[in-house]
């Protein structure tokens, strides 16, 4: 790999295309050549890195010529399209969508997790769904000390998780309250201002979503643990920004509250905020926009024998997806 990599951005004007740009300067990555890919729509819009303009170029299958690394983040459809074309022009893809997740010949990865999993990789590695990573910074280190059998958990995830329109979306059914006007409604099936919705993707024949049931699939794959188990409700809340999930977890040994407390201490990418008695616990408007996921509210669980609860959140245009993504292509360059 080109140590100064030249670097394509699929998706670059949207709400994780966008923090790709962001974290790619944050991080000082070795960016050699910038190219800025979206739809027509975009073409010739500038956005900003290191201070220079750079303009956004209509996507076309010429696009991967030269290019390194694709980071892509515009949608299933696209990467279904656009990432084995990318891949066979001799760039290695870091693909966002769910569209390769669980394919047997894509690594899932999550580098605090499995970073050597991309080693094998054959032109197109996958980012996982955004409420699993942010549940498995906090469950994988539990599990390799006391061996995770099943979780039981529920999500609070915001709104921009399903994208730039949907921040937009909050943003104007707000206004519209307030001001007393009819509200309008795009990107969620009902009104998400000042409501919760128990549904975030579409209903599968058992009931739970397809969001749900990625906890329990990219679970087993990116934990190289094939019997974990996973019953989530993923929620959509009036929130911008950063997930929260609610978990309990049962465990193959005893798990203490003090041994418990002192494996995630010690978990990369993780912070332990738990402090009940001062108020002090994960929030997401104290998570987004940081590196870090956070952790608390961590108890034994009190209907589950080896179980225990915590509250874990994290910025999931971060964790979730950019810089996820863009951690990946470090190991790229390792
Ligand atoms: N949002 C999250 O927290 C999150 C987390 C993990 C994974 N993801 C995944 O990341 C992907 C993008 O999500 P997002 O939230 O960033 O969505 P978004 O804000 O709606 O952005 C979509 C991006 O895709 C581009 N695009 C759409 N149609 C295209 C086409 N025909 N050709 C080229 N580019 C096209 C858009 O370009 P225009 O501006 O030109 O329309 C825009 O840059 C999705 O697969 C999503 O599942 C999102």
């Amino acid at each position: 790999m080109n140590r100064n990599p030249h670097v394509a951005i699929v998706g670059a004007t949207g709400a994780v295309g966008q923090e790709m740009i962001r974290t790619l300067e944050k991080r000082n990555f070795p960016v050699g050549r910038l190219t800025l890919l979206a739809s027509a729509r975009s073409a010739g819009r500038k956005l900003k890195f290191r201070g220079q303009e750079f303009p956004v170029q209509e996507l076309n299958r010429e696009s991967f010529n030269g290019v390194d690394i694709a980071l892509f983040s515009a949608g299933g459809d696209i990467s279904r399209e656009f990432a084995p074309l990318a891949a066979r022009a001799g760039c290695v893809v870091v693909d966002n969508s769910s569209a390769f997740r669980m394919d047997d010949a894509v690594p899932l990865v999550i580098p605090e997790i499995n970073a050597a999993d991309v080693s094998w990789h054959r032109g197109i590695i996958a980012n996982p769904n955004c409420t699993t990573a942010i549940t498995l910074m906090a469950l994988y280190p539990l599990h390799r000390a006391f061996g995770v059998k099943r979780i039981f958990a529920s999500s609070y995830q915001a709104v921009s998780g399903a994208g730039a329109r949907a921040m937009e979306e909050l943003k104007r059914q707000i206004g519209e309250i307030v001001s007393g006007r009819p509200v309008t409604r795009e990107a969620f099936p009902h009104q998400i201002a000042f409501n919760v919705l128990p549904q975030v993707d579409r209903f599968l024949p058992n009931g739970y979503t397809r969001e749900e049931m990625k906890m329990e699939n990219e679970g087993r794959k990116i934990m190289h643990h094939p019997t974990f188990r996973a019953s989530v409700t993923c929620v959509r809340v009036p929130v911008y920004r950063s997930h929260s999930v609610a978990v309990s977890a049962e465990f193959e040994r005893p798990v203490s509250l003090e041994a418990a407390r002192e494996v995630l201490q010690k978990a990369p990418g993780l912070d332990v905020v738990d402090e009940p008695e001062n108020q002090k616990y994960p929030m997401p408007l104290f998570t987004s926009e940081r590196d870090n996921c956070q952790v608390g509210r961590l108890r034994k669980d009190c209907a589950l024998d080896n179980g225990l609860c915590f509250w874990v959140s994290g910025d999931q245009l971060l964790k979730g997806a950019a810089l996820n993504a863009v951690q990946i292509a470090e190991e790229l360059l390792r």
